[in-house]
């Protein structure tokens, strides 16, 4: 595991991350953008007044959408301040804050009572959390008894150097990143039945390419005047690593979903 902590993630999407990851991805934060938030919702089987919470909910993009297309009560959980304070005055601005609420805080230690929620949810993020096992058991906590947790995140596919997989983890902040199998183990070892393990690093790499086309295509003059040169270079080095590592199959995602026995 990499030395990445907490507040390493939180500092640097107080900072430019956010707003860079925002500009490729849109107000969801994660590949596939509201397509993906409907087919795990459909999974999931998110309905009127179900109990959802968002771990890692950036600025809340995919906790609006749940709400508001499927009338769902949302609680997002996310360290950052400025993350949060955004997804609350979005939120606001939409009307959407009798539904929704964002708790500041960390995904290993949930400041919610046990048996709370009937869905734990996720989106391409529990990639930064360093103790992976420890946040599953508090996912399992949380949800109440038959609930689900429903999940995607990006993972390992390949074998890979240990100067590439150092590299790649360094520069989008992660520890390290999960196996498909290793998120199946997870899940049972915490007392889910597993209903869904996908491999979904099929179109992955082509979303990386359409993340650096846009990044140094319209992005970039916006990036140099806002941040500066050296953070678009880096940037553009950073998800060049990735396309590669993309393409020759070393990186992907799946989607988690599993019912609490
Ligand atoms: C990519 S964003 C989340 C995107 C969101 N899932 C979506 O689909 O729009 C990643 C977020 O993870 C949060 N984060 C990272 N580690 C965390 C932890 N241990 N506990 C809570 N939040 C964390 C960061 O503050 C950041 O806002």
């Amino acid at each position: 595991m990499l030395d990445i902590n907490i507040g390493d993630v939180t500092a640097a999407y107080e900072g430019p991350v956010g707003i860079i990851w925002e500009m490729l991805m849109g107000e969801q934060i994660h590949v596939g953008g509201k397509q993906e938030t409907d087919i795990l919702a459909e999974i999931a089987g998110v309905n009127a007044g179900t109990r959802v919470l968002d771990v890692l909910s950036g600025l809340g993009g995919p906790a609006r959408h749940l709400a508001r297309t499927y009338g769902a009560t949302v609680i997002g959980l996310d360290a950052t301040g400025r993350m949060v304070d955004e997804a609350v005055a979005r939120t606001a601005d939409e009307g959407l804050g009798d539904r929704i609420t964002f708790r500041l805080g960390n995904a290993l230690d949930m400041p919610f009572r046990s048996e709370t929620f009937d869905i734990v949810w996720g989106q391409d993020s529990w990639c930064y959390v360093t103790d992976k096992d420890r946040l599953i058991r508090e996912c399992s906590r949380v949800a109440v008894p038959g609930g689900t947790i429903a999940f995607t995140d990006w993972i390992q596919t390949g074998p890979m150097s240990d100067e590439e997989w150092r590299s790649l983890n360094t520069f989008m902040l992660f520890p390290y990143m999960e196996t498909l199998d290793g998120y199946e183990k997870l899940l049972r070892r915490h007392g889910f039945v597993v209903r869904e393990c996908e491999d979904l690093s099929g179109d992955f790499a082509s979303y990386m390419h359409r993340y650096r086309d846009a990044l140094t295509g319209d992005l970039k003059g916006r990036i140099v005047e806002l941040f500066g040169t050296d953070v678009f270079m880096d940037v553009e080095r950073g998800i060049g690593l990735w396309v590669e590592a993309a393409d020759e199959g070393k990186v992907g995602r799946g989607r988690f979903v599993g019912r609490k026995q």
